[in-house]
């Protein structure tokens, strides 16, 4: 028995999860009046709703004496105190200290991080108000109109979620894109409409390792230097940000030009750093500052609140409880504010790069089920695709709403439909309707017996669909970075009491290194690499019909 199943409040919760799949959240809504006010939380940045949860006052008590027996609050404190909490890669686990602005906040081995970063901070405004202002040229003495950033997960996808998150904010001086998919495609359509006098490009690797990145950045740099006719043209049209210097400059970028990124900052939490560039390029310096005090208010938020009013936590714990102890697999991620519309593909890696994972800090494989798989799209569109399954499958899949009470772009009478459905869904995923209520409907609208024999069944909504509501006041840079900071320290604390360690991903590598073999076998070289017989064959298919091409 793993030392997490044996705790007393672990067994306990197994056993009250039992009693809890017996109960339906309608009634507990029926017999508690006061169960919002008990289940919710007022934060700046938004209102936390999670009393559509398949939970009582016993099971919240339950959860936050596993958190306690999980140590979690310790566990908290290591993380702040940088500690080496990563440890497969023996590192600290420091994003926190990216979005602190108060000076000597932060050591760590005897080194004042707060200075580096308000060092990286201060090279970040001035090479941003030069692009922003034109004073920056390119080779041909022209302003920059257009950045591309190369990079891919964290490098990626924190980054243009919320340029797409925030474009509203932004004055467009500048018009910032983003380069993720060695696929071809992707760059050459980003490049096809841009001039290579005006581009400048970002090449955004914490390693400068990565093989699709290295790709499209030797694309680019082909790119305009074909323009240019002149090597010495990359030194005004490249930066790089990247924790392998060495890497960067051997790839062509002037050392002035290189952007630094640390060990201590994980690349699915590295926004708030020099790989937020693209966003302080488009919004402004001083907007980009804003963000990072918003994921400081929350820093803050989870650091001081007690466990039982402390919103990462509850999420974390309710993750768990919803996943471990009551047995779902997925959770989806409803935004329903457009600018949100990236919100999901980066959480995906947020929390399945984290704590997609099958064994404990020990190593030994764990016997219960972690984390569920992440999904989910655009609310609106996503009623119109998927949600009668949320509604009537035989999987329940815990979901969060989030939107906002205002809409940054206001057009008359879209906004309140909008937040009718975000409102409605919830109460009906709760809810349900059963089969009386069903049978009572048909007959008012004057439908046979027959038909209501035949039809009732299909219409039944069980409910109990367990809904957490995050609803922002608007999408700004400071509520942005509230809530991606909230999530953050939700995957944090679902790793503790998991027992997962979150901030390594060596599943993703096994694939990267048989990728490199591969692909020496694609460009025509014997291999001595022996695959599986379907693996060799599709190599061959593959081959044969490019031969004939
Ligand atoms: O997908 C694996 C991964 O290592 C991610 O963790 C990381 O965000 C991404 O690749 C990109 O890595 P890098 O910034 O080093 O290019």
């Amino acid at each position: 028995m793993s030392a997490r199943t044996s705790l007393a409040s672990w067994k306990y919760l197994q056993a009250h999860a039992k009693q809890m799949k017996q109960q339906h959240m309608r009634t507990l809504f029926s017999d508690n009046d006061n169960r919002f006010n008990e289940f919710s939380l007022k934060l700046p940045a938004f209102l936390f709703d999670y009393s559509k949860n398949l939970i009582t006052a016993d099971t919240m008590q339950g959860l936050f004496g596993l958190a306690r027996d999980c140590e979690l609050e310790q566990w908290r404190e290591k993380m702040f105190a940088g500690e080496r909490i990563n440890t497969t890669e023996d590192r600290s686990v420091l994003h926190v200290a990216l979005r602190d602005r108060t000076t000597k906040a932060f050591t760590l081995d005897g080194e004042n991080l707060s200075d580096k970063v308000n060092q990286a901070l201060t090279q970040i405004k001035s090479f941003t108000d030069k692009v922003r202002t034109g004073q920056w040229k390119g080779y041909s003495g022209k302003r920059i109109t257009d950045v591309v950033n190369i990079g891919v997960g964290g490098s990626n996808l924190g980054p243009q979620m919320v340029t797409e998150a925030l474009k509203h904010y932004s004055d467009q001086s500048v018009s910032v894109h983003y380069v993720s998919n060695v696929d071809g495609t992707q760059i050459a359509d980003v490049l096809r409409p841009l001039d290579p006098e005006k581009t400048l490009f970002i090449i955004s690797s914490k390693t400068f390792t990565t093989t699709e990145t290295m790709t499209n950045a030797q694309t680019a740099m082909k790119w305009l230097v074909t323009s240019a006719f002149d090597q010495n043209a990359v030194a005004k049209h490249f930066v790089a940000v990247s924790a392998n210097k060495e890497n960067a400059s051997a790839f062509g970028i002037e050392q002035q030009n290189i952007f630094d990124m640390w060990d201590w900052v994980g690349g699915r939490f590295s926004l708030w750093s020099a790989i937020g560039l693209p966003i302080a390029i488009d919004l402004g310096f001083d907007k980009f500052i804003e963000l990072l005090e918003g994921a400081h208010e929350m820093d803050q938020h989870f650091k001081n609140a007690p466990l039982e009013q402390n919103a990462p936590v509850i999420m974390a714990l309710l993750s768990l409880w919803n996943c471990t102890f009551l047995g779902s697999q997925s959770q989806a991620i409803l935004p329903y504010d457009q600018p949100l519309h990236k919100l999901t593909a980066y959480l995906q890696q947020a929390e399945m790069e984290s704590n997609g994972k099958s064994v404990n800090w020990q190593g030994e494989d764990v016997d219960y089920p972690t984390v569920p798989s992440i999904w989910g799209e655009i609310g609106i569109n996503g009623q119109h695709a998927f949600y009668q399954y949320l509604h009537q499958s035989n999987n329940v899949v815990p979901a969060d709403f989030i939107g906002s009470v205002q809409s940054v772009t206001p057009v008359q009478g879209h906004h309140d439909t909008l937040m009718a459905n975000f409102f409605a869904q919830t109460e009906a995923l709760m809810g349900g309707v059963d089969e009386q209520q069903v049978r009572e409907d048909l007959k008012a609208k004057g439908r046979t017996a027959e038909y209501i024999d035949k039809v009732a069944p299909h219409k039944v909504h069980k409910g109990n669909r367990p809904t957490n509501t995050i609803l922002l006041d608007q999408i700004s840079p400071k509520s942005l970075g509230s809530l991606i900071a909230l999530y953050e320290h939700k995957i944090f604390s679902q790793g503790i009491l998991l027992q997962i360690c979150s901030f390594d991903q060596w599943g993703v590598e096994l694939g990267k290194g048989l990728a490199n073999k591969i692909q020496q076998e694609l460009s025509g070289e014997e291999s001595a690499q022996i695959h599986d017989s379907s693996t060799t064959e599709l190599i061959k298919y593959y081959k044969s019909i490019k031969a004939k091409k």
